[in-house]
């Protein structure tokens, strides 16, 4: 096999609506960099987020924010509240807003998940804050379940491919996981 060293960064992930609030109002971003660090018996998130972004001045002002993973419907508004900033340009009306038990996170009501996410501790990289944060709570469009179960088909989250900006959507399960490898176990 042949292989050849690529300089683009190659990595597919759901997008990440970031909700935080600064100066008392309402302000979402899109976020690229964000994942799963632990998900029990406390679930840890993180999202990487770029110092001048306007959501950092937020997430640091009230130790709360929210992640939201938006379907592909609503693509258009998830690049927009991508392209501009809140310190200029107010964000507050592109989504419908709801609150979880806490009132410093907004969370998205068109968004199928919604985490309420507590601040544990900031990574302070090179031009990058990693917000590492604790979900206190999540919540699911309702329509989005099947037999009371996640169901990624209906929820249809919205992909992000880094190295070459694009968009796509979930294709078909190929297979379950913990169960796949069992066959290759020696007994
Ligand atoms: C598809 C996409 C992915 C993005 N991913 C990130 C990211 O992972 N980290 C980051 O700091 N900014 C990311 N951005 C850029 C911010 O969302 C953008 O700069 C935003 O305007 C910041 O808003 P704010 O200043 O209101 O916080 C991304 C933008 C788009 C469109």
């Amino acid at each position: 096999m042949s292989k050849v060293k690529i300089k683009v960064v190659p990595f597919s992930v759901p997008i990440c609506i970031a909700g935080s609030i600064i100066n008392g109002k309402i302000n979402y971003a899109t976020y690229g960099c964000f994942g799963l660090l632990s998900p029990r018996p406390t679930t840890y998130v993180y999202i990487g987020s770029v110092e001048p972004h306007y959501t950092n001045t937020g997430i640091k002002e009230n130790g709360y924010f929210s992640i939201n993973i938006p379907s592909v419907g609503q693509m258009q508004e998830t690049d927009y509240v991508g392209l501009v900033s809140g310190r200029d340009t107010d964000k507050s009306t592109v989504f419908k807003s709801f609150f979880g038990s806490v009132d410093k996170a907004p969370l998205i009501e068109e968004c199928p998940i919604n985490m309420l996410c507590k601040l544990t501790k900031t990574v302070d990289l090179p031009g990058r804050d990693i917000f590492i944060s604790e979900v206190l709570e999540t919540y699911v469009n309702e329509e989005c379940l099947t037999d009371g179960e996640l169901d990624f088909m209906k929820i249809n989250p919205l992909l992000f491919t880094s190295a070459n900006g694009s968009y796509w959507e979930l294709g078909k399960i190929v297979g379950s996981a913990y169960k796949e490898g069992k066959t290759m176990i020696k007994r």
